[in-house]
């Protein structure tokens, strides 16, 4: 169990149910009514995607992959939020540039670096036809649950998750937002056969940051000094990100992320639970535990 927040009667309120699907996959509210124009996106071939499932390292991955873009340098990195440097599909506005890139947001660099949390099954065809790369990074299922109760009480955009009793049985149904984590693992990880698709682990990201970050640099053709790595590093550490505006979306107003609640960079840490496996046999077993790059 996750350590209970100190607001107990939030938890004695129910859960709301997220009443929007898309292609069956649960939704919140703002991002299926949204879907048209996510669904509709063009992407150019040179931008690259970021996805996970939420909770999963997101915000870690997309401040790596914009730092090694950079070439290492922190304070290219603080030039905005990144909410702005790394924009999230879901919310694809028409303000996009005439080309259909992802420039929905003023103040862009290129390549672009666009964040998802949409399963593979459902993600927008023009990125597939583009064969553009993308970033996945996976996360053991229990501590992505409990990342996500402690998120849904501070996220105001998500519904009230309830207990976590509540929660938990949501989540192992697929019924909080994007659905299942065992199917989104599992679509990004079968895609990777046929598509450009660079498989992280944030547990291994945990072990040793600089050998993930340099499968990143090697995947996106950048070269990296030795000193670039280590700012690297020294810059997307818990405590760094944790402690910088530009990162720790800070930036987002309290109506819509009480950071008093629960704040975005939490824990940082792996496991969260006791050790023992949430499936003990089987197919999605195996994929808890896939073969890893560097082994
Ligand atoms: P916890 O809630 O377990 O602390 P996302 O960005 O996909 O929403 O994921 C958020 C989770 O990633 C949070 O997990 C957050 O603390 C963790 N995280 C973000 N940056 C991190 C970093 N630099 N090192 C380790 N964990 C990080």
């Amino acid at each position: 169990k996750p350590a209970m927040h100190s607001t107990e009667h939030n938890l004695q309120l129910k859960p709301l149910p997220l009443c929007c699907t898309v292609h069956s996959i649960p939704m919140v509210n703002a991002f299926a009514q949204n879907w048209e124009r996510v669904d509709n996106f063009q992407s150019r071939p040179d931008d690259i995607v970021v996805a996970t499932f939420p909770k999963s390292g997101t915000t870690w991955i997309s401040e790596i992959v914009d730092m090694v873009l950079q070439g290492g340098d922190p304070k290219k990195c603080k030039r905005d939020a990144i909410i702005n440097r790394v924009p999230m599909l879901e919310f694809a506005a028409p303000g996009q540039m005439p080309a259909g890139s992802g420039l929905w947001l003023a103040g862009m660099l290129f390549p672009c670096i666009i964040k998802s949390y949409i399963p593979a099954d459902i993600l927008p065809k023009s990125f597939w036809d583009k064969n553009c790369k993308m970033i996945y990074v996976g996360r053991n299922a229990k501590d992505v649950a409990v990342s996500y109760y402690h998120f849904d009480l501070m996220n105001k955009l998500h519904p009230h998750p309830g207990t976590w009793d509540q929660y938990l049985e949501a989540f192992m149904a697929g019924k909080v937002a994007y659905g299942s984590w065992f199917d989104h693992v599992r679509g990004y990880w079968e895609r990777r056969q046929e598509h450009p698709i660079l498989y992280l682990f944030y547990e291994d990201m945990k072990e040793d940051l600089r050998r993930e970050i340099a499968k990143v640099a090697q995947f996106l053709g950048r070269e990296l000094t030795e000193v670039a790595l280590e700012a690297i590093a020294h810059h997307t550490s818990f405590e760094a990100m944790r402690d910088n505006p530009s990162t720790n979306y800070s930036v987002v107003p309290s109506h819509l992320m009480d950071h008093s609640i629960s704040p975005f960079m939490r824990k940082g840490e792996q496991p969260q639970w006791a050790s023992k496996p949430l499936i003990p046999s089987g197919p999605v077993q195996t994929l808890l535990n896939p073969p890893r790059h560097h082994r």
